[in-house]
């Protein structure tokens, strides 16, 4: 079969992770015949230096154009302390999200055995955590309008808006996932202040009607952030709005010890992007030391989810394990004996080529 990749490394770390993970797309293309057809675009605050936008049209149009997107980190240091910049990295992700409709973000949060002592938790507390949590990503605050300040430059305002629709397919969804799962899935929202949360409420409620086998249950976002430290085992699937989202995947992510492990998935309507969860970290680029698995683990995602090819997805995922347990990891995980970014790369995508 012919794949077409829009890959978009971005700023930081990411050209060095991305190019871990095209060596693994290659090794699968080599193996099992595919052909995977790369092009690059440019996004972020490398697209800013080179053309004054985050996200130039070409880039968009390589998205849309394209089986899936293969997305590494945006951020720099230079646009986090100015907020005077007219133009900053994020613009960019915030405009694909829109403009590729991607409404839900999956992210999978699990142990690995094997490091489990990084967590900052107790182990038995995570200990066979296994979270499915998906986001809503284009509405809410976010995106509401208006948003602005007023004239006198005293007061500012965001507006949280949703309407029906959008709440009903990532709730729709995240009960699919939850099917597959233990059938449990939990809405998290803030119903006894916003409106919003209570149309998320009345709407869920609605969607759970049509899947009779599945147990919905609903938390405020304040006690569902302290749940996901003090009992994270409690859940199965996780569905909240955009900013809710934004914090609680962020806390759900640093469980289990191995944030530089997680992948995401932001599922679009045509076009998919596919992307590690940790951010551009600056500190690092350029010194082959970052650990490129959450960027490996997003290809089998893409591979299961954009391509549906599972059994190669499957062999990713394998691949990933073999070189924990090998103890074949960057810094990261092992500072005694650490391997670069690219000896990962080239371990994993010989460990698929052999086996
Ligand atoms: C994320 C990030 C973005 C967000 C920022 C960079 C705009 O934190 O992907 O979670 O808030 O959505
Ligand atoms: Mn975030």
């Amino acid at each position: 079969m012919d794949f077409k990749i829009a890959v978009l490394s971005g700023d930081g770390i990411g050209p060095e992770i991305i190019d871990q993970a095209i060596k693994v797309i290659n090794a699968l293309g080599k193996k099992f015949n595919h052909n995977f057809h790369f092009t690059h675009g440019l996004v972020g605050a490398v697209a800013i230096d080179k053309t004054g936008n985050p996200l130039p049209a070409e880039t968009l149009d390589l998205c849309k154009s394209s089986d899936a997107v293969l997305f590494g980190a945006i951020g720099d240091p230079k646009y986090d302390n100015n907020p005077a910049a007219k133009v900053r990295p994020e613009q960019g992700l915030l405009a694909m999200r829109k403009e590729l409709g991607l409404y839900a973000n999956v992210r999978p949060v699990t142990t690995f055995p094997s490091l489990i002592d990084k967590s900052p938790l107790k182990k038995e507390i995570v200990q066979g955590v296994d979270i499915m949590m998906i986001r809503e990503l284009t509405g809410g605050i976010y995106f509401g309008k208006p948003q602005g300040r007023s004239e006198d430059g005293n007061t500012a305002y965001d507006s949280c808006v949703y309407s029906r629709f959008e709440v009903e397919r990532v709730v729709r969804l995240a009960c699919e996932y939850a099917m597959k799962r233990k059938k449990k899935i939990t809405v998290v929202d803030k119903a006894n202040v916003l409106a919003t949360s209570r149309l998320w409420r009345e709407t869920a409620g609605n969607i759970a009607k049509e899947y009779p086998e599945l147990a919905m249950d609903f938390m405020f976002v304040d006690n569902a952030a302290m749940q996901l430290i003090q009992w994270p085992g409690r859940f199965d699937v996780i569905v909240t709005e955009n900013m809710f989202g934004d914090i609680l995947s962020d806390e759900a992510s640093v469980l289990t010890g191995s944030l530089g492990l997680l992948p995401s998935a932001s599922i679009g309507l045509s076009t998919s992007v596919f992307e590690p969860i940790h951010g551009s970290y600056p500190q690092a680029a350029g010194k082959n030391i970052a650990n490129p698995l959450g960027t490996i683990l997003s290809v089998a995602m893409m591979f299961d989810l954009a391509f549906n090819l599972k059994n190669e997805a499957e062999i990713i995922k394998t691949a990933v394990e073999k070189s924990i347990e090998a103890d074949y990891v960057t810094e990261d995980l092992n500072k005694a004996n650490p391997r670069s970014t690219s000896q990962v790369g080239d371990w994993i995508a010989d460990y698929i080529l052999k086996r």
